[in-house]
């Protein structure tokens, strides 16, 4: 430990906190990035009510009007720091074959040695000048026996606030922690540190980032980004990837799915757990507003972006949701599209990288159809449809995000902070893809799930740094956020069923689904949003055994009857083209297919590749 720089800091240690581990571990971190000063986080009201002025006063933050959007703010970052950064982010684990030919990887002595102990060590000293904010934090119900907490040390106040509303954050974190509880420590800075009389920028980053997981010990460090997911830890870095290799360990699912509860007009409710890669519909299903022609039915959420799923003794799945709010992409949501998340974002929420309207207000592509005639973007420009039009300039960044609270959403689950969490029925897969995968398919086995699961495709988004609308496979969605070999976890899925199967239970079905072919236009042929109740409800109709659907290539589709039409114009001729299978692209996609195993053949499950020998030889006797 380096004393001398811990010499003339205190550590400010709150009587509550009666954890010497914790304490340890917080002075190590103090000296080591040289922070001038160390805050507690109790999750308070007022201390959040500080923050936000203390983050207006360094411009980091501007409060919106407050009769248009109380309690409620607009950040922009810096131009460069605007969304995950996959080339950046590293699994350490101790040996390469264990983080798999999925992840960056780096021995864990070279790069402590890069951030921790070399000479030139990048978190040293790299808290200069900035305090440094303890933020305990519970993933999941305060006390659930499928909740973990977790510490991030952090230079960031906007990422202390945004952890109040994203994470139960605060003094409840530090009670279940007791004198020796286990947390996952997370270390985290902007890379920014301020030299005496420095002045700060308004959102301090680093040209460098590291985005750090230890798998073995649990850890996380990340340097370099103030934003989204390579600064609030608990999410992908926790959530996902550490807790995706505590669950192979102790036999739990760690997933990047929306939860979300469907109520029958009889009065019946399943829960379905559903898992789209990023920017691909995870928050709008989760809040889905049935259309008028399904009096009855009802859609609540549970999460919408990350699901702990674990088997109980009766042989089923339960999920809990390990967030407490939503960080949304706000470009495409309106009160069409999804009218619970606008009105989840009445007040109290934090807008990062929207564009400013001239009364104070916000707004993003797709909010309305008209843009207003001035905004201020989201790089703090004057902006113009005229201007966009010459430019093509955007007045939202693509990735543009809003943090809000769960309990804002009108749609919000009664049972969504329940620590035992819901029985899954469902599990839904789904790419984006303009080509190809049809609109929707029931797995026939577990196994058969898994593979849809496995091979998925989907267009990258803005979400990630560089994604440009090419398709990669994006396994079970979880490709940025594996923590292990992604083989490795397609046998866990697998052993996972054949334990359930065993039970006598019954497991859960699996589809594939795909919102977002497109016709000869370039138009998304399928209406999507609320409209996908129509395949919701098929897929609970499949659950009480009601619905009927047909053999396609690779499981159950629906034909055109089998589905609801009430209220929505959508011929066969429509039908056919979001549900059909085309020989030819099929041939193509499962060369993919074939890429794909070779890329993962370390360990891959023979069941897959023996599941793809039984589709291609479907494929080849179709027409
Ligand atoms: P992450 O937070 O990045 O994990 O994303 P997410 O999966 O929660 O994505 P989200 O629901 O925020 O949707 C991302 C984009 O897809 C938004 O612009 C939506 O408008 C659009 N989208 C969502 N559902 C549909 C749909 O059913 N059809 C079409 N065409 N677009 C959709
Ligand atoms: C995603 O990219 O899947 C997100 C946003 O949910 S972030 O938290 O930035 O990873
Ligand atoms: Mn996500």
């Amino acid at each position: 430990m380096n004393r001398p720089a811990l010499e003339g800091l205190r550590l400010n240690v709150p009587a509550c906190v009666k954890h010497p581990r914790l304490v340890e571990w917080v002075a190590q971190i103090a000296a080591l990035t040289e922070a001038a000063d160390v805050y507690w986080c109790d999750g308070s009201e007022a201390e959040y009510q500080r923050f936000t002025e203390q983050l207006v006063a360094a411009g980091t933050l501007m409060k919106l009007n407050p009769e248009l959007r109380p309690r409620s703010f607009l950040a922009r970052s810096d131009a460069t720091d605007v969304a995950r950064v996959e080339d950046r982010t590293f699994i350490c684990s101790e040996k390469k074959e264990d983080a798999g030919p999925t992840n960056n990887w780096m021995a864990p002595a070279d790069m402590r040695k890069l951030l921790e102990t070399g000479d030139k060590a990048l978190f040293k000293g790299a808290m200069k000048g900035r305090t440094m904010y303890v933020v305990p934090f519970s993933m999941g119900p305060l006390g659930s026996h499928i909740a973990h907490i977790g510490v991030e040390l952090t230079d960031s106040p906007y990422v202390a606030v945004s952890m109040r509303t994203m994470t139960r954050m605060g003094r409840g974190a530090l009670d279940v922690l007791g004198e020796d509880g286990h947390f996952v420590p997370c270390v985290h800075t902007v890379g920014a540190p301020l030299e005496a009389g420095q002045k700060d920028v308004a959102w301090p980053c680093n040209p460098t980032k590291y985005i750090v997981h230890y798998p073995e010990s649990r850890e996380i460090w990340s340097y370099g980004s103030g934003y989204g997911g390579n600064a609030l830890l608990g999410k992908k870095c926790f959530a996902l990837r550490i807790a995706s290799t505590m669950g192979r360990d102790q036999g739990w699912l760690a997933e990047h799915m929306l939860i979300l509860g469907v109520t029958t007009p009889a009065g019946k409710k399943y829960h379905v757990a559903a898992a789209f890669p990023s920017a691909c519909g995870k928050t709008n299903f989760s809040m889905l507003v049935p259309p008028a022609d399904y009096p009855g039915w009802k859609v609540t959420t549970i999460g919408d972006d990350i699901a702990w799923i674990k088997p109980h003794d009766d042989g089923r799945l339960y999920a809990i949701n390990p967030e407490a709010g939503y960080f949304g992409v706000a470009p495409g949501t309106n009160y069409h599209t999804n009218p619970n998340c606008m009105d989840s974002m009445k007040s109290d929420v934090v807008f990062t990288n929207v564009a400013l309207t001239d009364d104070g207000d916000v707004w993003w592509e797709g909010m309305s159809d008209t843009p207003p005639a001035h905004l201020i973007d989201w790089q703090g420009r004057d902006w113009t449809p005229a201007i966009a039009k010459a430019s093509g300039a955007k007045a939202a960044h693509p990735n543009s995000r809003f943090t809000v609270a769960a309990t804002n959403n009108p749609a919000l689950d009664a049972q969504w902070d329940d620590p035992q969490g819901v029985a899954i029925d469902a599990f839904i897969f789904g790419g984006r893809r303009s080509t190809t995968v049809p609109l929707v398919t029931e797995a026939r086995t577990w196994g058969e799930g898994v593979y849809m699961a496995a091979t998925m495709g989907s267009e990258t988004t803005a979400a990630m740094a560089g994604g440009n609308g090419s398709v990669r496979r994006d396994p079970f969605a979880m490709l940025p956020f594996m923590g292990y070999n992604m083989s490795d976890y397609f046998q866990h899925w697998l052993d996972l069923g054949e334990k359930l199967g065993k039970t006598g239970a019954k497991l859960p079905r699996i589809y594939c689904v795909n919102w977002f072919r497109k016709g000869a236009d370039g138009q998304f042929v399928w209406p999507g949003y609320g409209e996908n109740m129509r395949v919701l409800e098929w897929m609970v109709g499949r659950v009480e055994g009601k619905a009927e659907g047909a053999d396609n290539l690779f499981g159950i589709s629906p034909r055109y009857e089998d589905l609801r039409w009430d209220g929505l114009t959508f011929s066969r001729q429509q039908f056919d083209a979001v549900i059909g299978i085309d020989k030819a692209a099929w041939q193509q996609e499962l060369v993919l297919h074939t890429e794909l195993f070779k890329q993962l053949e370390h360990h891959l499950p023979a069941e897959l590749p023996a599941t793809q020998a039984r589709i291609e030889a479907r494929l080849a006797q179709a027409a």
